[in-house]
């Protein structure tokens, strides 16, 4: 099988890529990703010499480049976005081209050769957020994102589902909750925490951190992932959880247990996050009871391994907290040091 995964050079997409190769000897991947200041090549340095790996640099938003990838390929697995929150809040244009046109774009290049095989990436976030008592989402709650990012991504769902009635183009999507892992880029709170607790510097918690996500770690969503696109069925979504629900707080409290540094020295309480969704938990049933998918790995085990994978790897990381991110992090946490 040969597969077109887009914004292959990102977090999750990375270790998708490397999961897939790992496991079937006969695919073969490209990976098209724009390398904006979240994808890095340095992620897949280990198949560049590969055949069965090709990276092209181009923009999911480019019909042409799109047109002639997709026609080389049998399924296309989509994971490009501008995928950071905090990001949308500063400027929400890029979410809305990269996210919406360049999912259309895909969408149109999948009709046009054969109607590919086309699975789509999406987030719990799509659906708001919920009350500290109130049900988890399924593939039946209502959308209802609330901040920019969520909202081109629930418009990229919608896109998606009507070719799928409009075209009857073969799509599955998942919307998954937070994932962790490695080749995380350091400005998600996992990732941030760790990489500033090994610099010394300080961990900036938003209002009172009591937030509330549900993490799941990135291998299990790689391999739900894997099974949605070759055992889904056509037309269906599923909901991709981690059974975890620690708050902002707990989740620094951990990390700075694991790397034995003084919480008092640490945490840094700064201005909320406008907007700021409360709590997101997602139900995995329909997965687990269709496909026999639920998480391997613990919170604390995960953790763990994620916090080992930075230590072992500064060279990846040290780079990334330096020139055009060092000025999104000033101007994003200037307007909320209190
Ligand atoms: P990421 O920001 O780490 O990676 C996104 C990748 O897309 C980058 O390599 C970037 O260069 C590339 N990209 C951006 N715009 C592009 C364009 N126009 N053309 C081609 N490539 C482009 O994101 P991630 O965390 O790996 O998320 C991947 C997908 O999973 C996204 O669709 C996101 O919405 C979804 N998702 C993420 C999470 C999470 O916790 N990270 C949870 C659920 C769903
Ligand atoms: P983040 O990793 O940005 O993911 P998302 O917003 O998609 O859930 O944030 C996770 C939670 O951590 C969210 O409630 C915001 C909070 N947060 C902080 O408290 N401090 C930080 O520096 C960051 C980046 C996030």
């Amino acid at each position: 099988m040969k597969l077109l995964v887009t914004g292959g050079a990102g977090f999750i997409g990375a270790n998708f890529i490397h999961h897939i190769l790992e496991k079937y000897d006969d695919y073969h991947v490209i990976n098209i990703d724009k390398l904006t200041y979240a994808g890095n090549q340095q992620s897949l340095a280990r198949w560049s010499d590969d055949d069965r790996y090709r990276f092209v640099e181009g923009d999911i938003c480019d019909q042409e480049v799109v047109d002639d990838l997709v026609s080389q390929v049998d399924a296309i697995v989509h994971f490009a976005a501008e995928s950071h929150v905090d990001r949308s809040v500063l400027s929400a244009r890029e979410f809305a081209m990269t996210n919406v046109v360049g999912t259309l774009t895909l969408l149109d290049a999948a009709v046009k050769h054969d109607k590919k095989r086309f699975h789509h990436i999406s987030t719990d976030e799509v659906f708001g957020h919920l009350a500290l008592d109130a049900p988890a989402f399924t593939e039946e709650s209502q959308y209802h994102p609330r901040s920019p990012y969520s909202a081109s991504k629930a418009g990229a769902d919608h896109m998606v589902r009507a070719y799928f009635y409009t075209h009857e183009l073969p799509i599955t999507i998942t919307n998954c909750t937070n994932n962790y892992g490695p080749y995380h880029f350091p400005e998600k709170l996992i990732p941030l925490a760790i990489t500033n607790i090994m610099e010394g510097k300080k961990v900036p918690i938003y209002g009172k951190g009591n937030q509330i996500r549900d993490w799941l770690h990135v291998t299990d969503h790689c391999k739900a992932i894997d099974l949605v696109l070759h055992e889904g069925e056509i037309g269906e979504t599923y909901g991709v959880g981690g059974d975890n629900q620690p708050t902002n707080f707990s989740i620094v409290e951990k990390l700075i247990a694991i790397l034995g540094a003084d919480p008092e020295e640490v945490i840094e309480y700064v201005a909320d996050r406008p907007g700021h969704d409360f709590r997101y938990d997602i139900d995995y049933t329909k997965i687990k009871q269709e496909l026999s998918w639920e998480p391997e790995m613990t919170l604390d085990e995960g953790l763990k391994e994620t916090v080992t994978w930075y230590q072992e790897n500064k060279a990846w990381w040290k780079p990334l907290k330096e020139g055009s991110y060092k000025e999104y992090y000033e101007k994003n946490y200037k307007s909320k040091t209190v």
